[in-house]
């Protein structure tokens, strides 16, 4: 870990319905005074961002979306939700170019930049996710890879920016990267966004996501270089989340 606040995302993806909300208040219970110790991000799907705001009351847990328009202005977009409306919702991130909308819905950088511009001008900050295939890691790529999304794909401007570095082959299995992996890329990124905005660029969070559940999260939560982790399957149940809000350094 840098010196940077650690912070837990959970990305619910398209799971749950109004009902799981109730994980929000365990998840409030169990993890207690660490909430002053690690930022923690809740993503539910849009629908439910209010009512996710509205579970949290006054505790340090933050909302955010999955993903955004890359259209600031209210326009002529059917199916679209601008940054703003998650940010009136009560949202304060949102996660931008997840592997699963770039790779099943063709989001290219350009348009994942689009949205962290866009995030940026409502306010919210964005969490970038960035990672190579299996195939592109099998060729000695995944360095190359990393390095030209994090220069194509991040805003403008870095304020609030967070990355996630998610290999997409680690993602909904049950493989992770050795350390020495997940501190090489982390590495990468740390350089790229260096290049790319100077000394801002140093208190960008960078996470780790891909796999991380209960059992692996204080490893993978103490490599060099990892300021936090973006997690799937394992942030649906409080008794899981809380347990890897828990293991990041300084939480306890
Ligand atoms: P996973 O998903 O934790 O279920 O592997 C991570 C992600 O896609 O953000």
């Amino acid at each position: 870990m840098s010196g940077l606040k650690p912070l837990i995302a959970g990305n619910w993806k398209m799971h749950g319905r109004r009902a799981n909300l109730e994980e929000i208040p365990a998840l409030i219970r169990e993890t207690g005074a660490a909430l002053s110790r690690v930022e923690v991000v809740v993503c539910p799907p849009a629908p439910y961002i209010e009512a996710a705001r509205a579970h949290i009351g006054g505790a340090a847990i933050a909302v955010g979306g999955q993903d955004c328009s890359p259209v600031s202005a209210d326009a002529a977009r059917t199916g679209e939700v601008s940054a703003g409306m998650l940010r009136d919702a009560g949202a304060s991130f949102v996660i931008v170019g997840h592997s699963e909308r770039r790779s099943l819905l063709g989001e290219t950088d350009d348009l994942v930049r689009q949205k962290a511009n866009a995030a940026n001008a409502a306010g919210l900050a964005p969490i970038v996710c960035v990672g190579e295939t299996q195939a592109q890691r099998a060729d000695g790529k995944a360095a190359e890879v990393v390095a030209a999304q994090v220069a194509a794909s991040t805003p403008d401007d870095p304020a609030g920016l967070v990355v996630a570095y998610e290999p997409v082959w680690a993602i909904g299995g049950d493989r992770t990267p050795t350390a020495e992996e997940i501190a090489e890329i982390h590495g990468v990124v740390r350089a790229e966004l260096s290049r790319r905005y100077g000394k801002a660029g140093e208190a960008v969070r960078i996470l780790y996501g891909g796999s991380v559940n209960a059992k692996n999260a204080k490893e993978i939560l103490a490599i060099d270089g990892v300021d936090g982790a973006l997690v799937g399957r394992a942030c649906l149940k409080a008794a899981d989340f809380s347990a890897i809000v828990l293991a990041a350094p300084g939480a306890r």
